[in-house]
């Protein structure tokens, strides 16, 4: 196990009715900006819990970060932000909205366009800011991660925020209200974020390990008797604190990591507008079959203690594991092949482009450059 340090600081508020406690979360004498997406925190009374919360803080509302959050929009929020003096951040809704605010906390003290925050990959200084999460999916709710998209340049980008939220406030009871492929979406992010940080060598700890593959064996559980019951309260409890536990640094501590799959799946977003965990039902499955030799050890581990695979020689196991996995994302609904996109060579020859452009080599072995993404996508059609 490598060195490390974990702190994350974030208070997790957790359960039914915690909207109310926002009054005690929120400084009293906060100047406050609340953000939105595009509405569905109205029709679902989440909108109207935050405002009783809210009755005796002073605050202003941005409305409007859209999924896959634009710089475009969140200069407008800056602008605003800026002129009120703002120095706390409330955001309400899903990833995109709090992913967006990140910006927002970072852009309100950085001298020059925000744009470049993202560039640099470092949010070096950030206001304040909570959420209110609606969507369990992407763990922004408890890491530094914020992915920002250019309409203008058609890329799509993460940054690290300088802070983690203060606080987040997670009511399973939200969740009642969402499309069921959104949950489908929410259920593919989660798993996909644990495999990213679990697919790379064995033996590099034993706790990573069982934690990871808890974590994936609880959304494979819980994945299809959600898909039934949208509405069970427990069921959603389970799958927004595993959202969460994947990518709040809990899994990854001293190990290492490969976050291909992410990285072709925001190209496959910024060039074609495909849903980020659609986007990785498309690619994980062939990031898998073409790196099968170099993971060959924790691909067998995997087929055995997740998906508990006995028969056959490892290298069927290891297949089998693939296809389960497919299988699964296809369960939900998702589609799993780029072609079913109408995504072909073209696309291929940028993503291949624009990382061997940029020097990118991803992966535990830095070896997932431009000419292997592509091989990856082949792998994917
Ligand atoms: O905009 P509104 O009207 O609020 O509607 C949203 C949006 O249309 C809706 N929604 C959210 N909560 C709802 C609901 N509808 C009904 N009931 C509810 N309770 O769902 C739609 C999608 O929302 P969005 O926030 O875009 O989804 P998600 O949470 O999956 O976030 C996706 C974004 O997060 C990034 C992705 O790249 C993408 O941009 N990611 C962020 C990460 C992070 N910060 O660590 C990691 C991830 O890997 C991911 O890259
Ligand atoms: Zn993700």
């Amino acid at each position: 196990m490598n060195n490390f340090v974990f702190h994350n600081p974030t208070k997790l508020v957790f359960g039914s009715g915690q909207i109310s406690k926002l009054s005690e979360l929120i400084p009293e004498n906060a100047r406050l900006m609340v953000t939105f997406g595009r509405g569905s925190v109205k029709s679902n009374g989440v909108y109207d819990q935050v405002s009783t919360a809210l009755k005796d803080h002073s605050y202003i509302e941005f409305w409007g970060i859209e999924p896959n959050p634009t710089v475009e929009t969140l200069r407008k929020a800056i602008i605003q932000a800026r002129e009120e003096n703002i120095d706390f951040l409330l955001a309400v809704g899903g990833g995109s909205v709090l992913d967006g605010t990140k910006l927002i906390a970072a852009g309100i003290v950085f001298e020059g366009d925000s744009w470049q925050i993202v560039l640099n990959r470092d949010g070096e200084k950030s206001i304040p800011y909570g959420s209110v999460m609606t969507l369990p999916a992407t763990g922004s709710e408890m890491n530094r991660n914020s992915v920002i998209s250019n309409k203008e340049t058609r890329e799509k980008a993460a940054f690290i925020s300088s802070r983690y939220p203060d606080f987040s406030i997670l009511d399973p009871e939200v969740t009642f209200s969402l499309p069921p492929y959104q949950i489908a979406c929410g259920l593919t992010d989660t798993f996909v974020h644990v495999v990213e940080q679990y697919m790379t060598t064995t033996g590099q700890s034993r706790i990573m390990d069982r934690w990871a593959e808890g974590i994936m064996q609880t959304i494979l559980e819980v994945g299809p008797m959600i898909m039934e019951n949208p509405r069970d309260y427990d069921l959603m409890a389970d799958f927004m604190l595993s959202a969460t536990l994947a990518l709040n640094d809990m899994i990854r501590m001293g190990i290492s990591q490969d976050w291909s799959t992410h990285m072709i799946g925001h190209e496959l977003t910024a060039l074609h507008g495909i849903t980020h965990a659609e986007s990785l039902a498309m690619v994980l499955p062939g990031t898998l079959r073409t790196l099968k030799k170099q993971k060959f050890p924790k691909l067998l581990q995997y087929s055995e203690r997740v998906f508990e695979i006995t028969n056959g020689t490892p290298d069927e196991r290891i297949d089998q594991a693939i296809s389960k996995t497919e299988q699964f994302f296809r369960s939900l609904g998702l589609s799993t092949r780029i072609s079913e996109a109408d995504i072909g060579v073209e696309t291929m020859d940028i993503i291949a482009g624009r990382f061997n452009k940029a020097g990118v080599a991803y992966g535990e072995n830095s070896n997932v450059t431009g000419d292997v993404a592509r091989r990856i996508l082949m792998n994917c059609l």
